[in-house]
C-alpha cells in the first residue's frame, strides 16, 4: 500500500512542477464537445456538484472551471492534494479537494451531480483492496 501511494505521489509531484496542465482529450471531447450518438444535455453543468475521483495533478480542472461546475476532488494521499491545491490556487481554480477513495469518499450520500472518473477507474478497481487494507 505504501508503495502504491508513495507512487502516484511522486509520479503527480514531478507533473504538477510542469507548466503543462491541458485537460485529457477524451473527457474534453465528452463533456464539451458533441459525439453524434451522444445526447448529453450541456445545461447540467452550470452549478452542478461534480466529484473528480483520482484527480491527479488536476488536468481537467480548468474545463470543468469553464463548464460552470463546482469542483470537488478526491485524492488517495495528502501529497498529492496539497501539491495540486497549489497549482489549482495558481491558476485560479476554486475547489475543494480531500483525501480519500472510491470507498471512502468523505461526503454524505447525494452530495454530487456528476461524477468523474478520468483514467482512474482502471487504477481504482486495481487499488481498491489495497487502500483498504
Ligand atoms: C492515471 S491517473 C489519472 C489522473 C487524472 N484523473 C487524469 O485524467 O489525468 C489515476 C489516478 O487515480 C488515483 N487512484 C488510484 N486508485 C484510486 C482509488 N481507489 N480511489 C481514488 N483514486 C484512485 C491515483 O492516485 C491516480 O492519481
Amino acid at each position: 500500500m505504501t508503495n502504491l501511494k508513495s507512487t502516484y505521489s511522486n509520479e503527480h509531484l514531478q507533473k504538477v512542477q510542469s507548466s503543462h496542465w491541458y485537460p485529457t482529450e477524451w473527457i474534453v471531447r465528452t463533456m464539451a464537445g458533441s459525439y453524434p450518438n451522444l445526447a448529453l444535455d450541456k445545461k447540467i453543468y452550470e452549478n452542478a456538484k461534480i466529484l473528480d475521483m483520482g484527480f491527479g495533478d488536476g488536468r481537467n480542472f480548468t474545463l470543468l472551471k469553464n463548464l460552470g461546475v463546482k469542483i470537488y476532488d478526491v485524492e488517495i494521499t495528502d501529497e498529492i492534494v496539497q501539491s495540486t491545491q497549489k497549482k489549482a490556487e495558481f491558476n485560479g481554480i476554486d475547489c475543494e479537494l480531500k483525501v480519500g477513495n472510491n470507498v471512502d469518499i468523505p461526503y454524505p450520500n447525494e452530495h454530487f451531480d456528476i461524477i468523474l472518473a478520468s483514467s482512474s477507474m482502471f487504477q481504482i478497481t486495481l487499488t481498491t483492496q489495497l487502500l483498504n487494507t
